[in-house]
């Protein structure tokens, strides 16, 4: 992938929602499609979870409504974004397909009665889905309203990339077989002697779950990367249909924290990417902060973990991104469920924009009085009432008007690689080990000190071009690293920060020799690691604490930081430097400030709570924190922007 992820191209902001026409009697869909527009929204997406009304029994095929709905949002002005709906297979396809369920690893099938009911291995299901898809997009093809897709909802969600169903099991004998060739090779790459693991033949193969103990690590691996491809092929064989008929870009909506299957190998087969922003949900379930931290950011949401996103999302395609899915108040599946402070939404949104969205689009319209997410807030109340937001929503529609926004590189890269998160998750050698959670440290040392952030995968700094765009490049806990990364990071113009845990593991998740890292241009082997209990962190010299994680160096390189028993933990050749330890925010702070010293790159601390986003033009200031703050000599109030 050679795409710049920051190419200058001014966008015009713009705001939708989500709407459900199928849940509303007719006669409303008219008067909401007029307040949408009053509104200022200029999207609106629908029909996402409707097979059961497009299609009530098999082959029976319902449009007038869905005709109806897509006219009367276009007529009154909106361009409507199309969801094909195989999130939610109808009832009648499990009597169809009965073996169509996923299973979990407990081998229960996860049965009919919420969504995401399937298992993306099962080739029938596989076909209805593209089925649908296909009658939709020939139907729609020349449809003036229609301007964007959206294939299914949230892969993933509800914990669904992984079945070990029997059509799961059978997939997986065919991967395995194109993958490895012969069953002699798959032998040795796993390293099946151990234990006397080894097959004779391909379909003596099973998913690894249900095992005594727990079962190789290739083994794993190789079925994270097998249901990471299923996700993605089953995603391209709808994309490529309704590419068939329709001109209009497609996308799918990704989620906070979710790492089962590859983004940026999805986001390869899609013209634009989304994602779904929870903000208080997220902190409640999601960011795995302490209690503490939760109250003081309750109403607020977690000041780093969005804008995470935002950079993940900007980064792991072509570089065009919207928020599909914007939290308007209290959500309904959260363990705790408060209402956003005042502000936040407007906050949120343009926090969104920053960070390079072309558009954000609320969750819903209108909240349904009705089923699963009725405790979940819209836009509108369930009687049609405004709800809380809408004032806010009001605002910004008004202040994005003639709002051009340019995207502007940040001067440092963070590597994010899903197969690096599926490897901590394998091998984690700890209770307190998560990749996710490395990473996001990493990221909140760096705005903390005030940078903008450009997060990419693997797969972009593989060209040298991009690389050499950065003064400082970041790349933790890369387990496998690909020869390419490897060089082009050597090459690289810029600082390059590797470790801990860089290029430890073959791709079949076994320990190289010559041992790690085995980068031409540090002058160190690391020599053992071992994980720390979470009351036991070890003491820098500097200040601040090795937690959860460290390597034990053997090295020739230059020693910037060492633990009080004398490990180094930072070391130094030239612009490369490895820092062979997971810090805490006190060491990572210091870490920042130094390394961004060497690569000339200005810092400055931000007061608590408070960040802020570089475009083009403009600098904004966000404050997350729930008291007010002086920022550029002014007072920012909590839930307050400030656009310089
Ligand atoms: C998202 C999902 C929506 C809705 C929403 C509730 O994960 O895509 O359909 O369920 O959560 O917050």
């Amino acid at each position: 992938m050679t795409a710049d992820v920051n190419k200058n191209l001014a966008t015009r902001p713009t705001l939708g929602t989500c709407y459900y026409p199928e849940q509303w009697p007719r006669e409303q869909w008219q008067e909401d499609a007029r307040q949408m527009a009053a509104l200022g929204l200029t999207w609106v997406r629908i029909a996402e979870f409707s097979w059961g009304v497009l299609e009530p029994t098999p082959g029976e095929l319902c449009w007038p409504w869905l005709d109806e709905a897509i006219n009367v949002l276009g007529q009154a002005g909106l361009k409507v974004v199309l969801g094909t709906p195989s999130a939610t297979p109808p009832r009648w396809m499990i009597d169809k397909w009965p073996d169509m369920l996923a299973m979990d690893d407990k081998g229960q099938v996860r049965k009919f009665g919420s969504r995401r009911h399937y298992c993306f291995s099962h080739q029938n299901y596989r076909q209805e889905a593209v089925r649908i898809a296909a009658l939709m997009a020939h139907r729609y093809s020349n449809n003036p309203y229609i301007h964007a897709w959206q294939v299914d909802n949230e892969y993933g969600c509800h914990d669904t990339t992984y079945s070990y169903s029997p059509a799961a099991t059978k997939a997986f004998r065919v991967w395995l077989q194109q993958r490895y060739d012969n069953i002699t090779k798959l032998n040795e790459a796993w390293g099946n002697v151990f234990w006397s693991m080894q097959y004779n033949d391909f379909e003596q193969i099973d998913l690894p779950n249900a095992t005594v103990t727990e079962a190789n690590p290739a083994h794993h691996m190789a079925f994270r990367r097998f249901s990471s491809d299923q996700v993605c092929d089953f995603n391209l064989s709808q994309v490529e249909v309704i590419k068939q008929y329709s001109k209009a870009p497609v996308s799918h909506n990704f989620m906070g924290r979710i790492t089962d299957f590859d983004h940026s190998a999805m986001a390869q087969n899609l013209d634009f990417v989304t994602w779904d922003s929870y903000p208080l949900g997220f902190l409640e379930d999601r960011v795995q902060a302490t209690s503490e931290h939760q109250c003081q950011y309750e109403r607020q949401g977690d000041p780093d973990f969005q804008a995470f996103h935002h950079d993940l999302y900007r980064g792991v395609g072509n570089g065009r991104w919207w928020v599909m899915e914007q939290q308007p108040g209290p959500v309904n599946w959260a363990p705790y469920n408060p209402a956003p402070l005042a502000g936040m939404v407007r906050l949120w949104s343009w926090e969104a924009l920053a960070h390079g969205a072309e558009t954000v689009c609320y969750f819903r319209w209108r909240q349904a009085p009705f089923a699963q997410e009725q405790m979940h807030s819209g836009l509108l109340r369930p009687d049609s009432s405004p709800a809380p937001c809408y004032g806010e929503v009001s605002q910004l529609a008004q202040e994005i008007k003639d709002f051009p926004i340019t995207k502007a590189k940040a001067s440092v890269a963070l590597v994010f690689d899903y197969v690096a998160a599926w490897a901590w998750e394998i091998q984690p050698h700890a209770a307190n080990t998560s990749y996710f959670d490395l990473v996001f440290d990493c990221y909140k040392a760096l705005r903390k000190q005030g940078l903008s952030v450009d997060v990419l995968p693997p797969c972009a700094l593989e060209n040298q071009a991009i690389c050499d765009q950065y003064q400082l490049l970041w790349a933790p806990g890369l387990m496998h690293m690909s020869n390419p990364l490897k060089a082009a990071l050597v090459k690289a113009k810029g600082h390059v920060l590797w470790g801990p845990r860089s290029a430890a593991k073959t791709q079949d998740m076994s320990i190289p020799v010559p041992l790690p890292p085995n980068i031409i241009s540090l002058p160190l082997t690391v020599q053992a690691c071992e994980s720390l209990r979470p009351d036991r962190p070890l003491a820098l010299e500097q200040g601040g604490w090795v937690i959860n994680y460290r390597e034990l160096l053997d090295t020739k390189a230059n020693i910037l930081e060492q633990t009080t028993d004398s490990e180094p933990v930072l070391v130094q050749q030239g612009k490369q430097l490895y820092l062979a330890a997971w810090l805490d925010q006190h060491a990572l702070q210091r870490l920042v400030i130094n390394l961004c010293t060497m690569a000339n790159i200005p810092t400055f601390d931000m007061p608590e709570g408070v960040r802020c986003r570089d475009t083009k033009e403009h600098r904004f200031w966000f404050n997350y924190d729930n008291k007010p703050h002086q920022v550029e000599g002014e007072s920012l109030a909590p839930g307050g922007v400030l656009i310089q």
